[in-house]
């Protein structure tokens, strides 16, 4: 496995991916779990090439002492990044992306989702700090393949809206999200939480069942699904609800009549820890959970 720190380093690798075949890439923020190794392995498996890249991205933080406490473990990142024997690990250094004099930033506008300014859709600085990042990374790795989680709904949008709107030669693969054995989504913050609030976290997912039980029995009022979901999340004091939403999953426009491909998406959080969950009808029995 080839650790690379360099930004040159990098652009100089990515001169000679044509020869080696295609390459699929997993952009993570590191403290790696198995949601992160489950897009490891679709790279490995669909790939020739597979870079890794490790970045706690500070212009997606709203808050200072957000990014101050992202939970950190280079050593055992890298050897989860080895188990998976992926090929090559960017690692790249916050001043050398952003240097003092960086000034241009991709910023989404326009759309439903970028317009959200409702609590537990993330802010205008969330869309701002991924896209530029994304950006700046695809312009290093230059990957053919990019690997994304369905659980962070608002980030698989702003990828598919940014290669399209800029162009850019990256086909954005969403993978399914994986759960702890009560449902709740894995995720990097959920260390943070305290036996309780773990315990009370898994009402994120029960809501999103809770809907999908009244889609299931040919309910289509985007309303009267919401109202289930509310009702099952107010119940645990731990958790404090931003938002439940019925909404498509490629723009998040809301959808007041529940049709083949809509989301069914919570936003919620636990003391300052923030949390994203969904799931998506497909239309008949098939659901992505
Ligand atoms: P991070 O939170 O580290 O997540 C990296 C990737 O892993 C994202 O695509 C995310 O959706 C996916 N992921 C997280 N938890 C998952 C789970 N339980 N199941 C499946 N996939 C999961 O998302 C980011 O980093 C950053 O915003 C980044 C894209 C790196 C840009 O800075």
């Amino acid at each position: 496995m080839r650790i690379i720190y360099d930004l040159d380093e990098m652009t100089e690798t990515a001169r000679g991916w044509l020869a080696g075949g295609t390459v699929g890439f997993v952009p993570t923020m590191g403290y790696l779990h198995q949601g992160h190794i489950a897009l490891m392995q679709a790279a490995r498996q669909e790939c020739e090439i597979s870079v890794a890249s490790i970045f706690v991205n500070p212009i997606q933080f709203e808050a200072n002492e957000e990014l101050i406490r992202y939970p950190r473990d280079l050593a055992r990142d890298l050897q989860l990044l080895s188990n998976a024997r992926i090929d090559v690990v960017f690692i790249p250094r916050a001043e050398d992306l952003y240097p003092p004099d960086f000034s241009t930033y991709v910023t989404p506008s326009n759309s439903p989702w970028a317009m959200q300014q409702a609590k537990g859709f993330g802010s205008l600085i969330y869309n701002r700090g991924v896209a530029t990042v994304i950006t700046k990374l695809f312009q290093l790795v230059r990957p053919d393949v990019a690997y994304f989680g369905q659980k962070n709904a608002q980030q698989v949008a702003i990828v598919r809206q940014l290669v399209r709107d800029l162009n850019i030669d990256v086909e954005p693969r969403i993978q399914p999200t994986v759960r702890d054995s009560d449902g709740l989504a894995l995720g990097s913050r959920n260390h943070f939480l305290t036996a309780a609030e773990r315990k009370a976290a898994s009402v994120i997912y029960r809501a999103l069942l809770a809907g999908k039980a009244l889609v299931d029995a040919n309910v289509r009022n985007s309303a009267i699904i919401e109202k289930a979901m509310i009702d099952l999340l107010v119940t645990e004091p731990l958790v404090t609800l931003d938002y439940v939403k019925v909404c498509h999953p490629d723009t998040l426009s809301i959808l007041d009549i529940v049709t083949p491909a809509a989301m069914l998406l919570v936003a919620a959080h636990i003391g300052k820890l923030h949390f994203v969950d969904n799931i998506i009808w497909l239309g008949g029995t098939n659901w992505k959970l």
